[in-house]
């Protein structure tokens, strides 16, 4: 079995490897400052019985932003005030020999739900991604994220979609 933990010291960040020097190095080296600092929250997946120095399959990074009007998609930016408050998925990524088996889909779905609890209790307009490349984008659009007016590496879902997501994933697995 797998779990998504919050990032610690029980982890083997330098194990890490997912042939994106630069996310392996926020991984290695910041991402740990960054959640003492309130700066993001990065959460690992790792398998259950893991000991530590815990193997880490994949990550992502989460946080809090501010987008003006003209980052967000057309639809979305109506009589909304100067500066909007969102969410950002700023990294996720998976160790190379797991690549292509399902986890950054698995990993995509557990952000969304923490986002949606985000959501429910402190309001934002959606979630903005920051893409890597074209290719990261494009994984990022075949899950419904929208284009954006800042360019093609940065995507955004509405957070009413993934209200819906969510309330609908939970009713599902509630069903089994
Ligand atoms: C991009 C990445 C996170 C995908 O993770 P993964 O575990 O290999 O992807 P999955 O196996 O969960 O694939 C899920 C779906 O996305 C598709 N997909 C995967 N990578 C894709 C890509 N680069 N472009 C388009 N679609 C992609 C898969 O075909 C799969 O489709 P399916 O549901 O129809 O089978 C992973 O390849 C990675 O970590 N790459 C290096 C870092 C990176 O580029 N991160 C992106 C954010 S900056």
């Amino acid at each position: 079995m797998l779990k998504v933990e919050p990032l610690d010291a029980t982890h083997d960040r330098a194990g890490f490897d997912c042939g994106a020097e630069p996310l392996n190095r926020y991984l290695q080296q910041v991402a740990r400052q960054h959640i003492a600092k309130g700066v993001s929250k990065t959460f690992v997946l790792v398998e259950e019985k893991a000991l530590a120095p815990k193997p880490i399959l994949g990550f992502f990074t989460i946080s809090l932003c501010q987008v003006f009007g003209e980052q967000v998609p057309a639809k979305w930016s109506k009589k909304l005030p100067e500066q909007i408050p969102a969410m950002r998925l700023g990294r996720l990524a998976v160790a190379l020999d797991h690549q292509g088996s399902g986890l950054g889909k698995a990993l995509l779905v557990e952000a969304l739900f923490r986002i949606a609890r985000v959501a429910e209790v402190a309001g934002g307009i959606g979630l903005f991604v920051d893409a890597k490349n074209e290719a990261a984008a494009a994984f990022y659009a075949r899950f419904g994220f929208l284009s954006t007016p800042s360019g093609p590496l940065t995507l955004f879902m509405p957070a009413e979609t993934i209200r819906q997501f969510a309330s609908c994933a939970t009713a599902l697995m509630s069903r089994r």
